[in-house]
């Protein structure tokens, strides 16, 4: 029973890593300061970037907010269960170690079937980032867990592959303006067509209202340089070269290995697959990761996003 044995370890304070739609967290007692402690101790986290609480339905975020702005409830009625994170003014119980003492907590509601079943059995809400060392690539399967957290955690709750594959979306108020801090798992258009425009700024990594946005982050340790392929392909002709592209590139060298995120264009099959095809470029006998910026529509801007992240700082789209 993975459930009932993530449930005894969580109650023991042990991090526990869970499936969610978007990727793998790594879960403990949002209440309990000696669980939340753990977690920023086995990801290597820096404490200045605070984590994000999971609850099992929107009821639940009431007993956890000072105020849950009419706005913020069209989301949660419409996302919610979902890759939707809402940052709300939080109650005093919420220990300060998880929003790193900023006054909003960032909350959701996921969608896996494990990890509600799991919530739902527990008598406190989830702080949970997502399950990989900090500032590499987030995993999506419980293979990728394993692979960088065996030894450090007593538990993973095996979920299959993440349906999503990207983060959350992360959405919050300043006065009365909806602002973006994430581009994630719902999309931009998805958003404003429950509330109309808001402000997108994700980039803001000197902000600390959302550290977690630092520029260089879900990095792979290869080079990935991301631009125009044609261009690109003959700058890294010789070199053993790994392609990430939304589809099949055509006059590639033969050496070269590439990867189509999705067969037929479609980019919610390419945020599901990116990832896992990072982490296989990175663990691959390439040398350096080259990759085309998708279209900036739908889950295309999340996965540019991340490209832009992980890629060599001076090359940009
Ligand atoms: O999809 C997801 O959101 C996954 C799954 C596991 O739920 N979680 C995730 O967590 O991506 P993490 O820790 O990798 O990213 C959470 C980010 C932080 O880096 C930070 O930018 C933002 O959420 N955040 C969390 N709490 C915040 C707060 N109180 N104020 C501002 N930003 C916050
Ligand atoms: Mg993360």
């Amino acid at each position: 029973m993975d459930v009932a044995l993530a449930a005894q370890w969580l109650r023991a304070s042990e991090p526990v890593a869970i499936p969610t739609e978007t990727v793998y967290g790594l879960a403990g007692n949002a209440l309990d300061v000696a669980a939340v402690a753990r977690i920023f101790e086995v990801k290597n986290r820096p404490t200045f970037d605070p984590l994000i609480v999971h609850v099992a339905n929107v009821a639940a975020v009431e007993a956890h907010v000072l105020d849950f702005p009419a706005a913020a409830r069209r989301l949660a009625a419409h996302f919610w269960p979902g890759p939707l994170t809402l940052l709300l003014p939080k109650q005093p119980h919420i220990p300060d170690l998880v929003t790193a003492g900023l006054p909003r907590v960032a909350i959701r509601v996921p969608v896996h079937p494990l990890t509600r079943a799991l919530l739902e059995s527990l008598p406190f809400p989830l702080a949970a980032p997502s399950a990989n060392p900090f500032g590499y690539i987030s995993p999506t399967t419980a293979q990728h867990v394993y692979d960088q957290l065996n030894g450090l955690i007593p538990y993973i709750v095996d979920g299959g592959a993440c349906e999503v594959g990207v983060e959350s979306t992360i959405v919050g108020w300043e006065g009365e303006e909806a602002v973006l801090y994430r581009l994630g798992g719902i999309s931009v258009e998805a958003i404003e067509s429950v509330i109309g425009k808001l402000r997108v700024q994700p980039n803001q990594s000197s902000n600390p209202a959302a550290p977690g946005m630092l520029k260089s982050h879900y990095a792979p340790a290869k080079p990935l340089y991301l631009g125009d392929l044609s261009v690109l392909s003959k700058q890294f002709a010789t070199q053993k070269t790994g392609v990430l592209s939304l589809e099949k590139q055509i006059d590639l060298p033969a050496h070269f290995l590439e990867i189509v995120l999705s067969e037929t264009g479609d980019l919610n099959e390419a945020a599901q697959h990116l990832f896992a095809a990072l982490r296989q470029l990175d663990t691959s006998d390439i040398e350096i990761i080259i990759a085309a910026p998708m279209p900036e529509l739908g889950l295309g801007r999340a996965i540019n996003d991340r490209l832009r992240r992980a890629s060599v700082q001076t090359n940009s789209i």
